[in-house]
């Protein structure tokens, strides 16, 4: 049996649904693979938070320096969330030699070239499966099956807390507010749920998924963002009486070399395979020139769905260092 030692960075939702998901499943990732996979490390600013999860408070350290000089620690699983300073440690992670995972969309969609570039300089995999579509194996497809294929087209519902809310505006007919307060509580928003309701959530999702899927690198500020805090139930009302639904869609395609891009809220027929895509699940539509179309669906948003992505890349890496 191989201990790998990891270093949670950042102990909110996303690294106690992690912290959650390896007690759970801790023996039979090991029966499975051999691992045994263990916090040895928790770097958070915040000891004393009520949270949903009480490890031994001897693994907690405010000094990240601490667990990046440790020769112990083998993976950081970078879960603080933002640009900065979640770049910045995590480039210091890799300098000290230690393999970095982590769920951060806005840090890799602000930072892709400088955050690869550092891992491979460094000599360390840096994996980031859980930016995009939470528990959604799709990023590993993209670059594992997938490269089979020249990839035409993407478009996904790729922020659970829009998804959860235009759904419930539209069965239930609840208020936005209200159905935002929940979505918050369930630990799908982000801390400012702006980058959510606006669009610049599914916006960094996509940056990264054009990175992947087409080689190119389009930044946030480029892509064209509507959120969803100008939808009405008006809109949805008119939507429903023509049959359709709506959704806030992110998508992109290459047409004559050229990349075009955009997300916002989008009317679409209720037989399609993405109208079906409720509440806080994700949806990555794909079509490739020999493949034709596929969809990866889940859940999106969520500490333990997210977290057991984080853990997916922890035992990738740990398989191929092995
Ligand atoms: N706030 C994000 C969402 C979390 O609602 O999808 C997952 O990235």
């Amino acid at each position: 049996m191989k201990t790998v030692n990891i270093a949670i960075m950042g102990f909110g939702n996303i690294g106690v649904g992690t912290y959650r998901g390896l007690e759970i499943n801790h023996d039979a990732i090991a029966a499975k693979t051999g691992l045994d996979l263990k916090v040895a490390k928790i770097i958070e600013l915040d000891i004393d938070r009520p949270r949903e999860a009480n490890p031994d408070r001897a693994l907690f350290t405010t000094d990240r320096f601490e667990a990046f000089r440790d020769p112990s620690i083998d993976i950081v699983a970078e879960l603080i969330g933002g640009i900065e300073p979640a770049t910045t440690f995590m480039s210091e992670a890799m300098k000290h030699g230690k393999h970095v995972v982590t769920a951060n969309k806005a840090a890799l969609a602000a930072n892709y070239e400088r955050l690869t570039g550092e891992a491979e300089e460094a000599g360390v995999l840096f994996r980031f499966e859980a930016a995009v579509g939470g528990g959604i194996p799709v990023i590993n497809a993209i670059e594992t099956s997938l490269r089979s294929n020249q990839i035409d087209e993407v478009t996904g519902i790729l922020n659970g807390t829009t998804n959860f809310i235009l759904t419930q505006m539209t069965r239930a007919g609840r208020s936005y507010a209200d159905v935002l307060k929940e979505a918050q509580e369930k630990g799908f928003a982000e801390a400012d749920p702006t980058a959510d309701v606006e669009g610049i959530d599914a916006a960094n999702k996509l940056s990264i998924l054009i990175s992947l899927c087409f080689g190119d690198r389009v930044k946030v500020e480029e892509i064209p963002t509507i959120g969803i805090s100008g939808v009405t139930p008006d809109d949805i009302a008119q939507a429903k009486a023509e049959n359709k639904v709506v959704k806030l869609l992110a998508h992109a395609a290459k047409e004559d070399g050229e990349i075009i891009c955009s997300v916002a809220p989008a009317r679409i027929d209720a037989n399609h395979p993405l109208a079906g895509v409720s509440d806080e699940f994700n949806a990555i539509y794909l079509k490739g020139n020999i493949l034709g179309e596929t969809m990866f669906y889940g859940k999106g948003a969520g500490p333990l769905p997210t977290g057991g992505a984080i853990i997916g890349d922890i035992i990738d890496i740990a398989t191929r260092t092995k």
